[in-house]
């Protein structure tokens, strides 16, 4: 029985999900990862599919998940990325599920986007709420971070691999390049000067060219695109106390900046509330 401890934004809340996780299993397709599915997919997989319920249903914005190392944050963070994020073609046109997918030869969305409902399976104890999946199911934008591989004790050499994370996040979501090239050269000059901007930005973000300043801006920008383009967003960044916890420099001056970094960071990320309708911090 491991019990999931769930500090929210002001309260305390004991979450309780049994069992114990497997190592993570790896995917053959790096980019579309998801330790939740493989894992589904291999059998060992304890049922903690009630956690989607409770993060949907919890009365808090920001939720912040803390669990001990190794007790499945990832796998809890990529099973609600595999529940609620809608399908989206290489043009940033909604996708929606069905039979004839499977074999398609043209298909233009991921083998596991392409995959049928497993939440109705009636081994998992979230089937038995199909308002909710109904709901929710597929229906979300949904930002995708890890700073698990964030390392570095000052804000200069932590920013190659925090480039490398939040990039991760741009690439996922590069269908947004062809919608903002098109929005920039629409008919209001205001909507497409902030496209060619944002296109700019995110050219280089996928380029990790970009410097520390627009970094620091740069999932604020992906939530407004993301929520203008499909309603709001849900933010899920796992192992966001990781670069925070990592390198124990002696010169306190540069532990000072590396903090007030991510702290900006994250505000600038949260800072439009109605641009995103939930988000978990994992850590
Ligand atoms: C990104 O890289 C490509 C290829 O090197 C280059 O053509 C493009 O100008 C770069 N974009 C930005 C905004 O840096």
């Amino acid at each position: 029985m491991a019990s999931w401890l769930s500090l929210l934004v002001g309260c305390l809340l004991l979450l309780n999900l049994p069992g114990n996780d497997c190592e993570k299993a790896k995917g053959q397709d790096i980019e579309e990862e998801n330790t939740f599915l493989d894992l589904h997919a291999t059998k060992f997989y304890v049922d903690k599919s009630s956690f989607i319920r409770d993060f949907v249903l919890m009365d808090t914005k920001i939720v912040l998940l803390t669990l001990p190392p190794k007790w499945g944050k990832t796998v809890a963070v990529d099973m609600l990325r595999a529940f609620l994020e809608l399908n989206v073609d290489e043009n940033g046109e909604r996708v929606y599920w069905s039979p004839d997918m499977l074999t398609d030869p043209n298909l233009k969305i991921s083998r596991h986007q392409a995959m049928p409902n497993i939440f109705v399976d009636p081994n998992l104890k979230i089937s038995r709420h199909r308002t909710l999946i109904t709901a929710h199911y597929k229906r979300h934008p949904v930002i995708h971070v890890s700073f698990h591989d964030v390392q570095g004790d000052t804000v200069e050499s932590m920013l190659p691999s925090l480039t490398e994370a939040i990039a991760r996040a741009f690439d996922h979501h590069r269908y947004m390049q062809p919608v903002l090239s098109r929005d920039a050269v629409g008919p209001d000059s205001v909507s497409s000067y902030n496209a060619r901007y944002s296109l700019h930005i995110f050219e280089q973000i996928r380029n990790r060219t970009v410097d520390r300043e627009t970094l620091k801006t740069s999932l604020y920008m992906l939530v407004e695109i993301l929520n203008r383009k499909f309603g709001t967003v849900w933010i899920l960044i796992d192992a966001y106390d990781h670069p925070i916890d990592i390198g124990q420099t002696q010169d306190l001056a540069e532990a000072d900046a590396k903090m007030d970094y991510l702290r900006d960071l994250l505000q600038k990320t949260f800072k439009l509330r109605w641009h995103f309708h939930k988000a978990l911090l994992s850590g």
